[in-house]
């Protein structure tokens, strides 16, 4: 194994949605399917690395029993395990999509139907990658971006403001890219303003498409 590419490397994931609690029974989330972080962690994985995958819920099994899954719910749960971890790791990814906001209270019994309307105040989830990019010592820090208007603008500006390495922008003009197909489209664009685009592709080929950066970069 030690001729592997990212021997001896330890490797943090975030992967698929999180479920912010409005009471026992429901939540607010998203339709992330978490495939694209589960085929970096396998990629991560078949590449040497040791790999802790911190996933929201999804019906994803564990890629490979080596790889440490830390399953979790809420963002606020993500962000804990996220940065606990985080110093003792070499690279970080974070395809998590995170919910930016939970409800103020969740309440602890299941809300009865009343009123014709009804009112939820939310207040603002810590943003995980943004976090790990200010504890950022020596570990190379990757995110992700979805935009819907200026995309490489406003990826650009994430890529910044988040300290990180490169980021990954997903497009959405594209079909068959996003959160729930197969397939992705991206382009990486790099701290030095290089950007590289990519043919769509399988989320295992783009996956392995972001470990081949991953790697450059750490030979340099
Ligand atoms: O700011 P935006 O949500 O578009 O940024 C996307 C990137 O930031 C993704 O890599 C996502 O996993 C990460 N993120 C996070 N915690 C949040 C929001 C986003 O880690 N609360």
């Amino acid at each position: 194994a030690e001729n592997l590419p990212l021997y001896n490397k330890k490797v943090l994931i975030t992967a698929g949605p999180t479920y912010e609690a409005i009471d026992p029974v429901r939540f607010i989330g998203n339709h992330s399917s978490g495939k694209m972080g589960f085929e970096l962690a396998a990629a991560a994985h078949a590449a040497g690395a040791q790999v802790t995958l911190i996933s929201g819920p999804t019906h994803l099994e564990n890629p490979n029993e080596d790889i440490k899954i830390i399953r979790v719910q809420s963002a606020v749960e993500m962000y804990n395990a996220a940065t606990d971890h985080f110093s003792e790791v070499d690279i970080a990814i974070a395809s998590a999509a995170v919910s930016d906001y939970r409800p103020k209270i969740s309440a602890s019994q299941k809300i009865k139907k009343s009123a014709e309307t009804m009112e939820l105040q939310l207040v603002k989830n810590p943003d995980i990658l943004a976090s790990l990019g200010e504890f950022k010592k020596h570990q190379l820090l990757v995110g992700f971006a979805l935009e819907t208007e200026n995309e490489e603008e406003n990826a650009s500006g994430k890529l910044k403001r988040k300290n990180l390495d490169f980021i990954v922008l997903n497009s959405l003009n594209d079909s068959g890219a996003g959160f729930k197909s197969e397939t992705n489209k991206v382009k990486i664009l790099f701290k030095d303003e290089k950007v590289k685009a990519f043919p769509l592709k399988s989320k295992r080929e783009v996956a392995q498409d972001i470990l081949n950066e991953i790697i450059l970069l750490l030979d340099e």
